[in-house]
């Protein structure tokens, strides 16, 4: 085929734990991430001429060389280039539901969703693991994000292993619309402040990342507890986006002051969320925070947990 759809899910994280730091200036993480219904629809097309478009209907994200959708058919029509000369160019065109720079991984779903469509429409027959090998070059969340659903992530991000699935819970996302937090801005300010609590050498890091799979998230997602997975939620950058953005704070509290099983900030923020047991309870939390807050730059979106990552829909 000449074109395919995908959808491209966001994710939240269940966990984030920030272990110390790696040789190649990254963070060494324990992360629970999980996708969502909150998705963007990705279409991928062939043009006759060895050029790349990208087209996004979203005044925030760019569609020149740096869009990272744009990063991901470089690095592959390079991986492959008798291939993209044989299909010629490629037309992706994005159409936007995640908010941007929000921590939901927004812009790592679209690059996910350009290799699994490319993978196709070139039919390359590349493995999931061989996908997500080639995403860890673009983006720590590119790899989860291929295959989504609920996973632990260790290393950068890029070292998954799936979880069992957790049904029926919904996310109630809330956003100001004019914050945005640049990711490296927190790993850089957590650096800053809790570096001198980093494990340092190697080995107790790799210790730290085999005992994750002992801990309390990991055994309550075992066992589908809604309650316990709510209780347990945690993320470290929140001691440094709380504080330099008390609205965020507040936002947190008018969650907290809900009937939710837990909220937190996702990833590095600035979107907080709040899981619930049932749509309409969902819809409730919406509406009590909306008008605890009675802020017109908070948005508010409703979703799912969803099973998996990217999708084909033709
Ligand atoms: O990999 P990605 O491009 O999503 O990372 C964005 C930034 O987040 C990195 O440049 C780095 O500053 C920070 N980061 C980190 N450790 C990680 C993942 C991201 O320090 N494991």
């Amino acid at each position: 085929m000449r074109s395919y759809s995908l959808i491209a899910p966001g994710k939240i994280n269940l966990y984030l734990e920030i272990i110390g730091d790696r040789p190649d200036g990254y963070h060494e993480l324990a992360m629970v991430l999980q996708s969502i219904s909150l998705a963007d629809k990705i279409d991928i097309r062939s043009i006759g001429i060895e050029t790349i478009v990208v087209r996004c209907d979203h005044p925030l994200v760019s569609t020149d060389a740096g869009n990272i959708a744009y990063r991901a058919v470089s690095l592959i029509s390079k991986q492959f280039p008798e291939v993209f000369a044989r299909y010629g160019g490629v037309e992706i065109t994005i159409h936007k539901n995640i908010p941007v720079a929000a921590g939901l991984a927004g812009g790592s779903t679209n690059a996910a969703a350009v290799l699994v469509g490319l993978d196709l429409m070139w039919e390359l027959g590349l493995t999931q693991r061989e996908l997500q090998e080639l995403g860890a070059q673009l983006g720590s969340d590119v790899p989860f994000c291929i295959g989504g659903g609920t996973a632990l992530a260790t290393g950068r991000g890029e070292m998954l292993s799936q979880l069992p699935n957790l049904d029926h819970i919904y996310v109630v996302l809330a956003k100001y619309k004019n914050l945005s937090i640049s990711t490296p801005w927190a790993y850089k300010t957590y650096r800053q402040h809790f570096g001198h609590t980093y494990i340092t050498d190697t080995e107790s890091q790799e210790n730290s990342r085999h005992r994750i799979h002992s801990r309390p998230m990991l055994s309550a997602i075992a066992q589908n507890g809604h309650k316990e997975v709510g209780k347990l939620l945690h993320n470290d950058l929140e001691k440094v986006a709380l504080p330099e953005y008390p609205q965020l704070l507040k936002l947190k509290e008018a969650f907290a002051s809900q009937n939710v099983l837990g909220t937190m900030m996702s990833g590095s923020g600035p979107t907080m969320f709040a899981l619930t047991e049932s749509q309409s309870q969902a819809e409730e939390v919406k509406a009590g925070v909306k008008e605890k807050m009675a802020d017109p730059d908070l948005e508010f979106w409703i979703a799912q947990f969803n099973s998996s990552g990217i999708s084909i829909t033709h």
